[in-house]
């Protein structure tokens, strides 16, 4: 079977036939979980005002969108069941989402129809986006490409997709968090490193079969760089005293001594 893209597009097997490793085995991870994902995803569509990551803060305190979005093409890369881009929409942009998993695109093509709002859905591997360089003013991404994908592979990919001046935004987790989260699920992190920062990259967890991604602050600012993008913000989330979040890793305590999640913002240079 090919890729499917929603909007009557079809792409023929290339992508889907020559798969990195990590990228088909977090296609099977998370085909297996988008149903998980479904609640998740109905609340996000119903809100009016973004809210981020595993606290929910608000966007009012985060800043992570651009102030006005009408007309602007945007592309959320790990979309999912797209939330994000429906919250772009309902600011005037154009979005497109690409999104690894044909099941959690699946939640997000019954949403749009429940809400009335159509917008081009691709499922592929955000490494490798089949649109051409510089259609985008806005790439993001929320625990999505950002952290599933490997950066060597998808940065330079968003920075090729957008125009000169344009944005990109994303979260991750925290650095230090990675460092302290212990291999075993279900267990929240303490106040010990646990593995080397120098070095990090990819990150296999015993009890599943997916791969993530997570880089030293450095080498994520050489990222950038090399790839023709100012750096232009780095915000550590810091959840509301007394915050709760569904997910057993890390404790409003924790999140409250040290960044939990972080936000990066850069712009493709003028001349890029
Ligand atoms: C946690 S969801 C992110 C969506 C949403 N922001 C959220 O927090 O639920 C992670 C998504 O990244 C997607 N993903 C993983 N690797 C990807 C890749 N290489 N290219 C595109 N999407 C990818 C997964 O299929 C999954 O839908």
């Amino acid at each position: 079977m090919g890729e499917t893209l929603a909007g009557g597009v079809h792409l023929e097997g290339a992508q889907a036939m020559t798969l990195p490793e990590h990228v088909a085995r977090n296609r099977a991870a998370w085909d297996g979980w988008a149903t998980d994902y479904v609640e998740a995803g109905e609340r996000a569509w119903a809100q009016d005002e973004p809210t981020w990551g595993i606290w929910g803060i608000p966007e009012a305190e985060v800043g992570m969108l651009p102030p006005d979005l009408a007309g602007k093409d945007t592309i959320e890369l790990g979309c999912g069941t797209a939330y994000i881009s429906a919250w772009l929409a309902r600011r005037g942009a154009r979005p497109v989402g690409i999104d690894n998993s044909e099941a959690q695109l699946g939640t997000a093509r019954r949403l749009q129809a429940e809400n009335g709002l159509e917008f081009t859905l691709l499922h592929g591997n955000a490494e490798e986006v089949p649109l051409p360089e510089k259609s985008f003013d806005l790439a993001i991404s929320e625990y999505g490409a950002s952290i599933w994908a490997d950066p060597y592979r998808w940065l330079p990919e968003a920075a090729r997709l957008l125009r000169p001046g344009g944005e990109l935004v994303f979260l991750v987790n925290g650095t230090i968090l990675m460092l302290c989260v212990p291999d075993e699920d279900g267990i929240a992190a303490g106040d010990r490193l646990l593995r080397p920062y120098f070095g990090m990259h990819r990150f296999e967890w015993p009890d599943d079969q997916s791969v993530e991604f997570h880089l030293p602050y450095g080498e994520w600012i050489r990222l950038f760089r090399r790839n023709g993008l100012e750096v232009e913000d780095l915000i550590e989330l810091r959840p509301g005293e007394g915050a709760t979040t569904g997910y057993p890793f890390v404790t409003s305590e924790w999140a409250r001594r040290w960044p939990s999640e972080e936000v990066w913002k850069a712009r493709k240079r003028l001349d890029g």
